[in-house]
């Protein structure tokens, strides 16, 4: 399969782009980012982009892709609430649509996040909920609820998460509260293989998905 992947230069990317990289199922991957990527790989062609409202100059990057992962994102702390919707609702739409119209067989994989609700006071819950709501219509789009996930370092998360993380590890024996980026990622090509759509997957799904 052709695999487009957004978000690869942050943790859950880095982590996902390397469980793509070591799948017999993946033929070609394609990485939108908007700085050159520490990773090189036969498999891969890296598109340099910086308007992720817009993918008109580099459309080529969505025609015959089977699968798209959409790991780029923010945390609500590092932004306002207005670009918190921007990038976390905004662009995910702009890419499904994008993708849409280039492969319309493709299913978009959305990560989101534990604890997401419409009924959240929490912003950032609020906004993924509505994000999983318009992907899933639009697109049919998997969306993924993963707890903590442990991925690659990333100069992108917000400082004391990195501080944190040693401590957010001890979390591995809770299937609810725990998830290896590349396990993450073996679960979206595993779900793109059993053509599952049109669902939001939880932390401990994904583990067994992962796991089976
Ligand atoms: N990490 C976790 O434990 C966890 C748990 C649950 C859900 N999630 C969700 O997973 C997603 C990825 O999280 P992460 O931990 O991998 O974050 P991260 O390490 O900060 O990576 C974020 C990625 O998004 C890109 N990005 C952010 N803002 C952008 C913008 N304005 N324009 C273009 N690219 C932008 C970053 O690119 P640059 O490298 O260029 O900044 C990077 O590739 C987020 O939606 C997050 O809510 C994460």
């Amino acid at each position: 399969m052709n695999v487009l992947i957004f978000g690869a230069s942050g943790s859950a990317g880095g982590s996902i782009l390397r469980a793509c990289f070591s799948s017999p199922a993946v033929k070609e991957i394609r990485a939108i980012t908007r700085r050159p990527l520490r990773f090189t790989h036969k498999k891969l062609r890296v598109f340099i982009h910086n308007d992720y409202l817009n993918y008109a100059s580099i459309e080529e990057a969505f025609v015959d892709v089977n699968a798209c992962l959409f790991c780029l994102g923010i945390s609500a702390t590092q932004v306002s609430g207005e670009e918190y919707r921007k990038i976390t609702h905004d662009f995910a739409l702009a890419a499904a649509s994008t993708l849409q119209i280039h492969s319309p067989t493709a299913v978009f994989h959305f990560i989101s996040g534990k604890g997401t609700s419409m009924n959240s006071r929490f912003l950032w819950a609020h906004v993924k909920a509505e994000t999983e709501r318009d992907l899933m219509s639009l697109v049919n789009a998997v969306c993924w609820r993963p707890a903590f996930i442990d991925g690659e370092s990333s100069s992108s998360s917000p400082r004391l998460y990195r501080v944190l993380r040693p401590l957010f590890r001890l979390l591995k024996p809770f299937r609810s509260l725990y998830v290896n980026g590349q396990d993450l990622g073996r679960a979206m090509l595993k779900a793109t293989l059993e053509n599952i759509r049109g669902r939001v997957i939880e932390n401990a799904e994904i583990r067994d998905l992962a796991d089976h």
